[in-house]
């Protein structure tokens, strides 16, 4: 560890020193420009009130303090600033850009999801069920009776109509419901929260506080998608039959998707692996020029991508290279890069969802979970012998400017790389990397544990490291 400013992000930083209340002028006035004076008057002092802050209150925190060192009543910069932020964070958690269009009239999820008991098809989604196919519960949009209930044992978490009430509360993360004056779901939408949050199971295993950008690595996305009685229109846009369909979904598996199939019609790997990517981070990219695991753009570009080609929002959206009928025939087909609508509701929220996404900070590793020494020496070895700074370099843990590398670099596969314009894979930022360790690394999950990553690097790049320096590079990897 160098300073402490170099293990903690700028807005972190003014955090803390906004917690502490000292040096707020410091961390304030120079804060984006010349962080680094702040730095030695904020860390002994304000350290602990920071690590407590940092949560969700930690951009007002930060506002407040600046606006008190203006000595002016709002600087109208900060104070749009925040407001971004505000807005971008309900975009994030409940904005569905209209997409129940697809959810609820195309594919009739809501259907399945009440159950014919409640008016729709099948046996229904019981909340049991729906926490079994890793949807997350935010308990704190659960009144006090329903707490008490769940404590007590009279909630039914097998009854369907129980799952209906949760998404009359807006209870279930990244899924919205829209009822019917007779309690029944009229139609279902998705939010960004549904992939890129999870809860810390503070109430139970999957109930709990939202974690904004946290990868729900739970989630069986394809299994969800799966609940539909009709697959047919995906079949259709695909031009493939709802069975091809249907096994591809099957093989997602927890905690991955695949964006790409809707723009090539991948569905497998040619080893027959799925094609499914695990669902990154969506935290700690703030710096980061390139976002995707093949770079496919910036955050704005990407979200404007997901919540059009992949939420099925309605928007418009331009992007010339899904033109190229050889890399991306599905894409080329629909004319997936020349989306025009007549009411965009995606694009007036890509300015504050960008400025929610860059705010949400890596979460730091919890005291205790990785060994101290070990991962001191394992810095040294990450920044020396070990060459792993050469990409993942402090303080991004990408590269700054353009963090591409070729498959061939890397030592693995082009599948995935091979599906993006570019051809090439990013340099994962590694902030956070302790909370996302399910589904395994990089990003099909090809290496199940992080010993599996460094013999990868060491055969790689002919490192000739030890067994325990690879251990103690673990250890720094689990620290960040
Ligand atoms: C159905 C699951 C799903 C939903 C919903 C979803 N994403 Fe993602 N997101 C993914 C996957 C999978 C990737 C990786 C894609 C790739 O690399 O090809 C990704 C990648 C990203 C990245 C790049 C992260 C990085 O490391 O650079 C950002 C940013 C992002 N998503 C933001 C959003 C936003 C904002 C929304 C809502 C508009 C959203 N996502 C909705 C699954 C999802
Ligand atoms: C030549 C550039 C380069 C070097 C050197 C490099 N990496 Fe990486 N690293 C990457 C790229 C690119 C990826 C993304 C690979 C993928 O997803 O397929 C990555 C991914 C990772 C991941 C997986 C992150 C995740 O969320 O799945 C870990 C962990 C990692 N690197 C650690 C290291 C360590 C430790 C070293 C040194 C031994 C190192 N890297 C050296 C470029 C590099």
């Amino acid at each position: 560890m160098r300073s402490i400013f170099l293990k903690r992000s700028v807005t972190q930083l003014v955090t803390m020193v906004a917690v502490g209340g000292a040096a707020v002028g410091a961390g304030c006035s120079q804060g984006g420009t010349g962080a680094g004076s702040g730095t030695s008057g904020a860390g002994g002092t304000a350290s602990a009130g920071g690590t407590s802050g940092a949560g969700g209150t930690a951009s007002s925190g930060m506002m407040a303090a600046c606006r008190r060192d203006a000595g002016t009543e709002t600087d109208p910069t900060v104070a749009a600033g925040e407001a971004a932020i505000l807005e971008g964070q309900q975009t994030f958690r409940y904005d569905t850009f209209g997409d129940e269009a697809f959810w609820g009239d195309t594919l009739k999820l809501h259907e399945a999801i009440e159950g014919s008991a409640h008016g729709g098809v099948g046996a229904g989604v019981s909340p049991k069920t729906a926490l079994s196919v890793g949807l997350k519960v935010d308990s704190q949009a659960l009144p006090a009776s329903v707490v008490a209930g769940v404590k007590a044992g009279t909630v039914d978490l097998n009854d369907p109509a129980t799952t209906l009430a949760l998404l009359k509360l807006n209870a279930v993360v990244g899924v919205t419901g829209t009822m019917n004056t007779d309690g029944s779901l009229k139609t279902i939408g998705i939010q960004c929260a549904f992939c890129h949050s999870t809860v810390d199971d503070s109430f139970a295993p999957g109930i709990g506080k939202r974690l904004d950008g946290w990868p729900n690595r739970d989630l069986n996305v394809g299994a969800i998608v799966g609940l539909s009685a009709d697959l047919t229109p995906v079949a259709t846009f695909l031009g493939v039959d709802e069975a091809t369909v249907r096994a591809v979904l099957a093989g997602w598996g927890p905690g991955r998707y695949d964006a790409e199939v809707f723009l090539d019609g991948k569905g497998f790997r040619p080893d027959g692996k799925t094609g499914a990517t695990l669902i990154p981070a969506a935290f700690g990219l703030a710096g980061i020029n390139l976002h995707t695991y093949t770079g496919w753009g910036s955050v704005p570009y990407w979200n404007a991508f997901v919540a059009i080609l992949e939420m099925h929002g309605q928007g418009n959206f331009t992007d010339s290279r899904l033109d190229n009928a050889v890399q991306f025939p599905v894409a080329a087909k629909n004319k997936s890069g020349h989306m025009r609508v007549a009411n965009d509701l995606v694009s007036s929220k890509l300015p504050g969802l960008q400025a929610y996404q860059l705010s949400i900070l890596a979460p730091p590793a919890p005291a205790g979970s990785f060994d101290a020494a070990a991962a001191k020496r394992g810095d040294g070895l990450f920044n020396g012998a070990a060459k792993c700074s050469g990409c993942h370099t402090d303080p991004l843990m990408t590269e700054s400017g353009w963090n591409m590398h070729t498959p061939t670099e890397m030592g693995i596969d082009d599948f995935q790389a091979s599906r993006s314009p570019d051809g090439q894979y990013r340099t994962t930022p590694l902030r956070g990397l302790w909370s996302h360790q399910k589904g395994g690394f990089y990003h099909d999950g090809q290496f199940a544990t992080l010993m599996d990553v460094m013999n990868h690097y060491d055969t790689t790049f002919g490192l000739g490291l030890t067994t325990a320096q690879k251990q103690d590079v673990i250890e720094y990897l689990k620290s960040l």
